[in-house]
């Protein structure tokens, strides 16, 4: 297999083998409607080859809401019109679209999205520390018919898919978690795989009833994370199995849970920008301020992986193994040889980016001239630590140029393409 040749997910051709992955846009405005930003950001990555785009993380439902400001929403009929608009730019380039549909389950506040948080369990969430109200078997139905209208939406604005956030420890992820996912009704863990598949399945089901057979349905996974009964490999292998069962399109391997945000995407710790943006540090005295900044986290920081590049491949190696399900494999992939090296030497079928492509928008053209292309991403992770932030996402550090942080430079004035 080579980077730049055709291949498919389900009945959808792209153009070459390289996906931006999913992302989170914080470009949509209070009621969950893409703004000109959100369409600029897209258009950038649409006109430099890129082969497919998956959304950033869309809400289904009110109580699902992110804590993040400028989350997109495909809540409602009413954003059809502008997701057609979307979809209808992304084709014109022969960029492949799809919608990542998600619900956060307890990894949110009910500050930010005016409802009780509602989860698999009355477990908290480390980092969100509120505790669940747990979901009814009515109010889990719910969500699965919600989840469904959500890729009926998607279907109807012209997406070529959807992908389920099944990972990074949101609501799906929070049903298949044994560590988690303590209930005895019909969401329990299979007894057989110790998982619990049950609220995935219903979910895929009602989207085919709804979208019919041919709609391709994407599944992000977490292989593997950092709670004390993590997630095994014979689980995630049994998930693999259980994806395979249910025929979906194609698999994105990750990891971790946002309880452990930084084993996510790896890389550096900017704890300075989290004691100036978070909405947990912010509101902090400069005392407190102080003692996290020099006493908590240089202890917390030991304890996050340490980036290596493509640090997801083992496991999607293991996945490829048992599926001819087309699997794509995110995270640590910043040169052309790395690319390579999943497509061609490890047989996967797409390799999709994040940060790479929020420092570089025209990253694919550069890596179409020269296979050797390094990214400028730093792995700082400030862009992932701004997601708290009412700015839209960009890169904060070109190259090795620092950007200052004026939130008030308009966003298309901050990104930057470098040729
Ligand atoms: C700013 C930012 C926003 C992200 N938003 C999402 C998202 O909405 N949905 C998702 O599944 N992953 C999201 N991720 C995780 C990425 O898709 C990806 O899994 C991770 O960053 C590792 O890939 P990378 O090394 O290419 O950045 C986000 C990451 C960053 C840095
Ligand atoms: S801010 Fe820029 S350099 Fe830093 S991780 Fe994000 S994209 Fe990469």
């Amino acid at each position: 297999m080579e980077i730049f040749e055709e291949a498919y997910i389900g009945p959808v051709r792209l153009k070459n083998r390289i996906i931006r992955s999913a992302t989170f846009e914080g470009a949509a405005d209070a009621n969950g409607f893409p703004t000109e930003a959100y369409f600029n950001l897209y258009k950038q990555l649409a006109a430099h080859d890129v082969a497919a785009v998956i959304s950033g993380f869309t809400y289904i439902t009110r109580n699902g809401k992110a804590m993040h400001p400028g989350q997109a929403g495909c809540d409602s009929p009413e954003k059809l019109d502008s997701f057609r608009r979307l979809t209808d730019m992304l084709h014109r380039y022969d960029c492949k679209a799809f919608l990542q549909i998600a619900h956060t389950g307890r990894q949110t506040m009910s500050s930010v999205t005016g409802c009780p948080v509602v989860g698999v369990s009355a477990q908290k969430s480390v980092y969100f520390k509120e505790k669940p109200d747990v979901l009814n078997i009515p109010e889990a139905h719910g969500l699965i018919d919600s989840f469904g209208k959500a890729a009926q939406l998607a279907q109807q604005a012209g997406f070529d898919g959807i992908q389920l956030h099944a990972a990074h420890g949101y609501l799906i992820h929070q049903f298949l978690h044994p560590a988690i996912n303590n209930r005895t009704d019909e969401f329990k863990l299979n007894p057989g795989t110790g998982i619990g598949t049950f609220f995935l399945q219903r979910i895929i089901e009602n989207i085919r009833e709804k979208c019919g057979n041919s709609f391709p349905i994407l599944v992000k996974v977490s292989a593997s994370d950092d709670y004390k009964k993590h997630f095994t490999l014979t689980q995630f292998l049994h998930l693999i199995d259980f994806l395979d069962l249910m025929k979906v399109s194609a698999i994105e391997i990750s990891y971790g849970t946002m309880d452990a945000a930084f084993n996510i995407f790896r890389g550096d710790f900017p704890g300075e920008r989290i004691l100036a943006e978070n909405y947990f540090y912010k509101q902090k005295s400069p005392l407190s301020k102080w003692i996290m900044g020099n006493l908590i986290f240089p202890s917390i920081k030991k304890k996050f992986i340490e980036l290596q590049p493509m640090y997801n491949l083992p496991f999607a190696v293991e996945a490829s193994a048992a599926t001819r399900i087309p699997i794509i494999v995110v995270g640590g992939f910043k040169r052309g040889e790395e690319i390579r090296h999943a497509i061609h030497d490890c047989q996967i079928d797409f390799v999709s980016m994040s940060r790479p492509f929020i420092a570089e928008p025209d990253l694919v053209t550069k890596l179409k001239k020269n296979s050797q292309y390094e990214s400028i991403c730093q792995s700082c992770n400030q862009c992932a630590v701004m997601c708290d932030s009412q700015y839209p996402t960009r890169c904060y550090t070109h190259g090795k140029h620092e950007v200052t942080h004026d939130s008030t430079i308009p966003f298309e004035q901050n990104l930057i393409i470098t040729q």
